[in-house]
């Protein structure tokens, strides 16, 4: 059995090597006065006059597979799951977006998907983790963005696609350890003025989104909030890899908790969904452009004592589940099929973690993520985002020994909690 890590682990490589090092000496200059979070880059303001729609968003990154194993292709994807596909990850070279040859074919695939659900839409999503440097050469000038631009509508035309989501991780951060005064926040906005611009200017409805950075000290630097507001269909927010395990933070804790826990204060009380959700919304992110980041996968770590199972308790590494502590869905509920796995729901936090002797999980089940999506509802916010479609149980794994089979238990979650079931459902259950 080979499962697909590959996907997760370019998605959030970035964060391992940034690591808590960044944070920390981000929070350092915060504290010490050093790194002002500046105000809006006054350059440029206009309204976008483009009707951006306020439907419900499941938005659902689809890792596209390479020639290895055995992986989710898109035909095994319900037309109905999300209403937004993300492809990922396009990359940026030369200034243009590049795909590879497989692609494109799985592009295709997807796109057939709308044969059944004609209201499904599909976007590239470009960048992921470690693909800044393209971004980087692309955004510095007018020239360059527009290059790019045209890349964009090329593809976009000839697939059929609905738009593009940009994944920059992150304009700026790279620079953070020099302070100098580079531009790439204000490019970064420039280049989706001009994005939308172009679309008003073709007269097309394709949509342009954002993935954006959950902790502040990273949106501090990287974004101008306000501008970003101004020109995306809504903003798909990474509210996970809170906590893993790294050399740096050598200890058990939650990848995407709901809320904070009462022991958490100052820095550690920052590390939760709903204090990133009311962070983009103190700096002028719409309520209606808030897409919150749900993971389909865990994080795990080994204890170094196991008589200490407790949420912050040290660890000495990565969990034996996964792959460099990834635990996509399926293994978390065939782990926790086996005896003596403790699982425990934290009521602050509204997550699950479990663990067996030195094994330590945290991770999300479908009750943590109706809790999200709830969250998302009561709040009045667009939807939720996944992360990603080839770490739930598409096989229905968790579910084989029942006569109810159920396929992406966590997506289906999601998407029942936000979008109420059809009238034919009610009925036919
Ligand atoms: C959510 O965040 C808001 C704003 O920071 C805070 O006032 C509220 O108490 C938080 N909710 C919970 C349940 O922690
Ligand atoms: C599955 O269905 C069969 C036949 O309808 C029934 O006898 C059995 O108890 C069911 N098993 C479960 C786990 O529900």
């Amino acid at each position: 059995m080979r499962l697909d890590y590959d996907g997760i682990l370019t998605k959030a490589s970035l964060f391992i090597v940034l690591g808590t090092a960044v944070y920390m000496s981000m929070l350092t200059l915060v504290y010490s006065g050093q790194l002002h979070s500046k105000s809006q880059d006054n350059v440029f303001f206009i309204p976008v006059t483009s009707d951006i729609k306020s439907n419900t968003v499941v938005s659902c990154y689809y890792n596209t597979p390479d020639n290895d194993g055995k992986q989710l292709l898109p035909a095994s994807i319900d037309p109905h799951l999300c209403t937004h596909i993300n492809v990922a990850f396009a990359r940026v070279i030369d200034k243009k977006i590049h795909l590879d040859e497989y692609q494109y074919q799985t592009i295709t695939e997807l796109c057939k998907l709308k044969q059944e659900n004609p209201a499904l839409k599909v976007l590239i999503s470009v960048g992921g983790a470690g693909e800044a440097s393209g971004f980087r050469d692309m955004v510095a000038n007018h020239a360059s963005r527009k290059i790019f631009i045209k890349s964009i509508k090329t593809i976009l035309r000839n697939y059929k696609l609905d738009g593009i989501d940009l994944d920059w991780e992150f304009p700026e951060v790279h620079k953070l350890y020099k302070m100098k005064g580079s531009r790439e926040r204000q490019h970064f906005s420039q280049l989706l003025r001009e994005i939308r611009m172009e679309y008003l200017r073709e007269k097309r409805d394709y949509l342009l989104t954002v993935a954006v950075a959950a902790p502040e000290a990273i949106v501090d630097v990287s974004y101008d909030v306000q501008q970003i507001n101004n020109y995306v269909d809504y903003v798909n927010i990474m509210t996970y890899d809170y906590h893993y395990y790294t050399k740096y933070t050598p200890f058990t804790g939650f990848n995407s908790p709901l809320f904070s826990r009462p022991s958490e204060s100052l820095y550690m009380g920052t590390l939760n969904v709903n204090y990133t959700v009311n962070m983009y919304l103190n700096k002028g992110l719409d309520r209606d452009k808030i897409v919150v980041g749900i993971p389909t996968y865990g994080h795990s770590f080994t204890l170094v004592n196991a008589d200490n199972p407790n949420i912050g308790s040290p660890a000495s590494g990565y969990g034996s589940l996964g792959s460099l502590g990834f635990v996509n869905y399926p293994d978390v509920c065939l782990f926790v099929a086996n005896s003596n796995v403790r699982v425990i729901f934290d009521d602050h936090a509204k997550v699950p973690y479990l663990y067996k002797q030195k094994e330590w999980t945290s991770f999300d089940s479908a009750h943590s993520v109706m809790e999200k999506a709830k969250y998302i509802k009561d709040n009045r916010l667009r939807g939720a985002m996944v992360y990603s479609l080839n770490a739930d149980d598409y096989e229905g794994k968790c579910t084989s020994k029942t006569n109810n089979t159920i396929l992406f238990p966590l997506v289906q979650s999601i998407r029942d909690t936000l979008i109420t079931k059809s009238t034919q459902d009610v009925i036919l259950v």
